[in-house]
């Protein structure tokens, strides 16, 4: 499964991709408004530390995504395109198949959604299973019925499991076989501890101390 981080802040990119398990970034217009920095230097901050950073169109018309679209591919090639499970989005999606742009589609809540994205030429779709989770819905439950349909055909496109709220959301994903999970920063950095590792470190460390004296 690839780890991706969800986050339009570079330092924590580079934080994480220090320690070689990070294969991409996404980020969304909340995001990039939280941080309050230059979009395009973002971005393009970003695409030195991964090979796919997700930047997301803010027009809502075929013609204006199409724009947007290119200009963000235009600049580098790590982009991927993101845009929103709407008609209009389908049509764009199309589009950027049609001319080599990698798109990443946001917003998916169903498996129908997913199904259409997918055959519009989606190179990554995106379901939001938190969000899913807070409306009493089985947010979970709709990546593994994404990846039973997916089990029959032959999509090329990649499932990511994104609006992740804890660590146990990602080893479930891996568990279903999702392709790529977005992770927050706060959820990566919970990823690597386990309190038997630090005691049992701990232990070892003050073992140690003995043996030198
Ligand atoms: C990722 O591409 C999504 O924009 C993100 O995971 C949404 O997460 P949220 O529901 O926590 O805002």
């Amino acid at each position: 499964m690839k780890l991706f981080m969800d986050t339009a802040n570079v330092s924590q990119v580079a934080e994480i991709a220090a320690w070689g398990v990070l294969d991409g970034v996404t980020t969304n217009p909340s995001l990039v408004a939280k941080e309050g920095k230059d979009f395009k230097e973002t971005v393009l901050e970003m695409c030195a530390h991964v090979p796919s950073v997700s930047a997301q169109v803010t027009a809502t018309d075929v013609e204006g995504m199409r724009k947007q679209g290119e200009e963000y591919a235009g600049w580098h090639e790590h982009v991927v395109v993101k845009v929103p499970m709407t008609t209009e989005g389908l049509k764009a999606l199309h589009h950027f198949r049609s001319q080599g742009i990698r798109t990443n589609t946001t917003l998916v809540f169903s498996l129908n959604q997913a199904i259409l994205a997918a055959k519009a030429g989606a190179n990554i779709i995106s379901p939001f299973i938190g969000r899913l989770d807070d409306i009493g819905e089985d947010g979970m439950g709709l990546i593994a019925e994404i990846m039973e349909a997916w089990s029959h055909y032959r999509f090329d496109t990649e499932v990511l499991v994104a609006s992740i709220r804890h660590p146990r959301h990602v080893a479930q994903a891996a568990r279903i076989g999702a392709h790529i999970c977005t992770i927050p920063y706060d959820v990566f950095v919970k990823l690597p501890h386990h309190t038997l590792t630090d005691a049992g470190l701990k232990k070892f460390l003050s073992d140690w101390e003995k043996v030198k004296k």
